[in-house]
């Protein structure tokens, strides 16, 4: 009984943990991606961004007090960027909300690089706005060999 209590609590916290990424395989994967300078932003923008919306949680998902949903590390709302079939949307970056909580993060990338690419640029964020912007960042890359 213990045991198999056990081998539950291991596998839950194994599944918990598979939601969370790793500060420096982040910026490795957004590295790759070039987001380093994409629309003026750096990868401790990205990095910043990713931890003040989501804690590096890949699969967080939030509802908003207007009922639309926020998926994944930088939070991309369903009212405009994505369709989770839950309500109207834009969706600006066409793709299911489902596909931005996928591990291998290209579909959360190529979206995030839209959502930047607008007007507001970061400032689309206003959690990066508050906690980010126009602070030095430098240190969310300290040991991470890009
Ligand atoms: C990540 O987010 C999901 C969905 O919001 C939540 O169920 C899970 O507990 C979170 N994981 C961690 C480690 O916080």
């Amino acid at each position: 009984m213990t045991r198999a209590l056990l081998i539950l609590f291991s596998c839950l916290v194994a599944i918990n943990q598979a939601s969370l990424i790793h500060r420096c395989d982040l910026a490795k994967v957004l590295h790759q991606e070039d987001l380093d300078g994409f629309e003026g932003y750096s990868v401790t923008d990205w990095l910043c961004l990713a931890f003040v919306e989501s804690n590096f949680n890949i699969s967080k998902v939030n509802e908003n007090a207007d009922g639309s949903f926020d998926y994944g590390l930088f939070q991309i709302n369903s009212h405009y960027w994505c369709n989770d079939y839950q309500s109207h949307s834009e969706n600006t970056c066409q793709t299911e909300c489902q596909e931005l909580l996928s591990p291998n993060l290209l579909a959360t990338i190529h979206c995030a690089k839209k959502i930047v690419s607008g007007i507001a640029g970061m400032k689309n964020w206003a959690e990066w706005t508050i906690h980010c912007a126009g602070r030095p960042l430098s240190y969310w890359i300290t040991g991470c060999h890009l």
